[in-house]
């Protein structure tokens, strides 16, 4: 509800509110978007409050997928404040040691860059809008990186 009703998505920013009859809709997408739908989508869903680096070791086997999106440590982090490139270089060395398949979003780093080529990942830069789309059409280069061999990661990485 927050990521969608706040302010430019901005968790901390306060409740967004329009007169505009299209932009009330807008703020109030997540409203009616809350159908039997997502009920349906996490019956056989788990959810832990974990590191994520002990949530990926834990679960990890040869045909398992990982889907990792951490905080994105060399940007504004805004509500996600707190993680440091230890912890994202720490992410790194596990995503080289794991048995299974991964996806991981971030923005370019020297760190990325360093262990995508000795890990001979695969890279992908997306360029993204950086906000809500409201009014901002400055754009961002993303990186999906993943450690398998690939022919379609952009419309994979669309399907998150
Ligand atoms: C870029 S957001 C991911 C957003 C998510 N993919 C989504 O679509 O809602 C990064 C998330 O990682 C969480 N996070 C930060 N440090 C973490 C850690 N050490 N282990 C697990 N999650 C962490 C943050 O709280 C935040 O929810």
């Amino acid at each position: 509800m927050l990521s969608h009703q706040s302010i430019y998505s901005i968790l901390t920013n306060g409740w967004s509110v329009s007169i505009d009859k299209n932009k009330a809709n807008q703020v109030q997408w997540s409203k009616s978007a809350f159908t039997i739908a997502y009920a349906r989508r996490l019956e056989r869903t788990s959810i832990f409050c974990r590191d994520a680096i002990s949530v990926i070791k834990s679960t990890d086997t040869p045909t398992i997928f990982h889907y990792v999106d951490p905080p994105y440590y060399n940007a504004d982090m805004g509500h996600y404040g707190g993680y440091t490139a230890a912890d994202f270089e720490n992410l790194l060395i596990v995503l080289t040691q794991i048995e299974g398949k991964f996806m991981l979003s971030s923005y370019p780093s020297e760190l990325l860059d360093k262990y995508s080529k000795q890990a001979g990942w695969h890279t992908i830069n997306i360029e993204m809008y950086k906000s809500s789309g409201r009014g901002n059409s400055s754009t961002k280069t993303e990186v999906i990186t993943v450690n398998y061999d690939s022919d379609n990661i952009l419309q994979q990485a669309r399907l998150f």
